[in-house]
């Protein structure tokens, strides 16, 4: 597996195909914050309209920190796991009075706060500060799983094996600071790769940008037809 060739294939097929989601190229950390909060265990349909009411109701960190936490869930409202409002609501509480309002730039610090792990803390890190950090998300899982021939493996070592081929498939940091985000964008590749073409049933091989490197590829093709079918 060349993560030269891998990284390039799917940066360039997500340049054509992703799709326009609100918080995409939202120069705020505390957008990507939210939107990787309600993305976890929300669809997103569902987040795409709870997400702008809810920055225009909390546009700020120090917003959210400062309501109460009744309002806070309310506007949670549709996107269930309301566990994940209320520790966002502390986390904002807690970078307002600690951090001086300030969100950690780091994957490692952003873990220190309430109800961020290690996906949402590689996601932020890498998406709002370009560090090179792998987000391993279910998705991400299922494609890497794939991609290296065992995609039914769900053991302890295969884990840290999926971490590790994640990390090194990260293309490499730009040499001079520039706008563009190559770990970010190719994170997000990665995720939306799982959500719209290496999907857990009848993926679409034919319009994978790397069928090529895949080792599951062939007892998984599936066209337009066999899909409309198994539906
Ligand atoms: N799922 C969760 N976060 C995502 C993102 N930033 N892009 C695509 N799918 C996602």
């Amino acid at each position: 597996l060349d993560p030269a060739v891998f990284h390039a294939a799917l940066l360039k097929w997500y340049k054509r195909h992703a799709r326009d989601l609100p918080w995409r190229g939202v120069d705020d950390p505390y957008a990507t914050w939210l939107s990787e909060i309600m993305l976890q265990q929300t669809r997103v349909a569902t987040v795409i309209e709870r997400y702008q009411e809810f920055l225009l109701r909390f546009p700020t960190i120090r917003a959210l920190a400062e309501a109460n936490e009744d309002d806070v869930l309310a506007l949670w409202s549709g996107l269930g796991y309301y566990r994940r409002a209320r520790m966002l609501h502390r986390a904002a509480q807690f970078v307002t009075r600690e951090l001086k309002g300030k969100l950690p730039r780091t994957a490692e610090e952003l873990r220190t706060l309430p109800g961020v792990g290690d996906y949402t803390s590689a996601a932020i890190a890498s998406i709002a500060y370009g560090e090179s950090v792998a987000v391993v998300d279910g998705n991400v899982e299922r494609v890497l799983l794939r991609v290296l021939g065992r995609p039914e493996d769900k053991g302890a070592a295969t884990r840290a094996l999926i971490q590790e081929t994640a990390q090194s498939l990260i293309p490499p940091q730009p040499v001079r600071r520039t706008r563009a985000n190559p770990c970010g964008d190719h994170n997000q590749a990665m995720m939306e790769l799982g959500a719209t073409i290496c999907t857990p049933r009848s993926p679409l091989c034919l319009q994978c940008p790397v069928l090529e490197l895949c080792q599951t590829r062939g007892e998984h093709i599936t066209g337009e037809r066999t899909q409309m079918q198994s539906r």
